[in-house]
């Protein structure tokens, strides 16, 4: 797979590196994007109705159960050749991976720097007094309802610790995500359909302090002209691929 030049050229030069990924980073580990088809029994369900504070409100246990599914599939799968090349460039230049992802398939491919803006599958948390909780594996098959635990300090609901639509981002990963985008040198946007903001407001802060941007998406995305190259090609081909050229091409 032939690296396009000029993505070649920006990736050998930058010292330090910022990754912006989405669903599509992992989509080749087996967890399914949200915009795509979901499988089994979630087939006909809105992955984004799901994801918000009226789902929960309206019904826990449908939310709860969807969520421990999400954590049985992401705990039965590897992180991909993508997810392992940019822990790899990570050798050799400072390389800042800002996910949006709520799965920890960067974490356990070896990336050292990485931010989650929307939380994390594996930090539940009290949805009244806010505090972590601890929580056996949850069941192999997926379940249409299950009552979420009980918090053992206050009694209440334990909700996801993932960041709902019409919900702030945590602030201290978002200023870490703004600050590695306004320093790095490039800035490498996978996966990622550029329709959730602030997120996808992140390539143009780039371009607006001088980072080029470059885009790895098999299709077209909303990001449109607001990145300076876009490769159509998968995370765990395009990937690897980039990060064996600066291999190979270092003097
Ligand atoms: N490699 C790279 N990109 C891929 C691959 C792949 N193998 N397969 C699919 N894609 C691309 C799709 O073309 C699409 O552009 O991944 C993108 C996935 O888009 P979404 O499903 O919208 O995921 P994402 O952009 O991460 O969603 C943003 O929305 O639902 C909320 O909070 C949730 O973090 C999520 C946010």
């Amino acid at each position: 797979m032939g690296v396009p030049p000029p993505i070649l050229d920006l990736a050998r030069t930058a010292r330090r590196v910022a990754v912006l990924t989405g669903a599509g980073m992992s989509a080749e580990s087996g967890v399914p994007t949200f915009r795509d088809a979901q499988t089994g029994l979630w087939e006909n369900v809105d992955a984004t109705a799901l994801a918000t504070p009226e789902a929960w409100e309206d019904d826990p246990a449908k939310v709860w159960a969807w969520y421990q599914w999400r954590v049985a599939l992401v705990r039965g799968v590897h992180p991909n050749a993508g997810h392992r090349a940019l822990a790899d460039w990570g050798h050799t230049a400072r390389v800042q991976i800002v996910t949006q992802n709520v799965d920890d398939l960067h974490e356990r491919a070896g990336s050292e720097e990485v931010v989650h803006l929307h939380g994390s599958l594996f930090s539940p948390r009290c949805t009244r007094c806010g505090r972590p909780v601890e929580l056996p594996d949850p069941p192999r098959d997926a379940l249409a309802r299950l009552e979420p635990p009980s918090c053992p300090a206050c009694g209440d609901d334990v909700r996801p610790g993932v960041v709902w639509f019409g919900e702030m981002l945590p602030q201290e990963p978002w200023e870490i995500a703004t600050g590695s985008v306004r320093d790095a040198e490039l800035l490498v946007v996978v996966g990622t359909s550029g329709v959730v903001y602030p997120a996808a407001g992140l390539p143009a802060l780039a371009r607006s302090h001088g980072v080029p941007v470059v885009e790895i998406d098999p299709r077209e995305t909303d990001l449109g002209d607001r990145v300076d190259h876009s490769w159509r090609t998968t995370a765990a081909v395009g990937l690897p691929a980039l990060v064996e050229a600066l291999e190979h091409g270092r003097p």
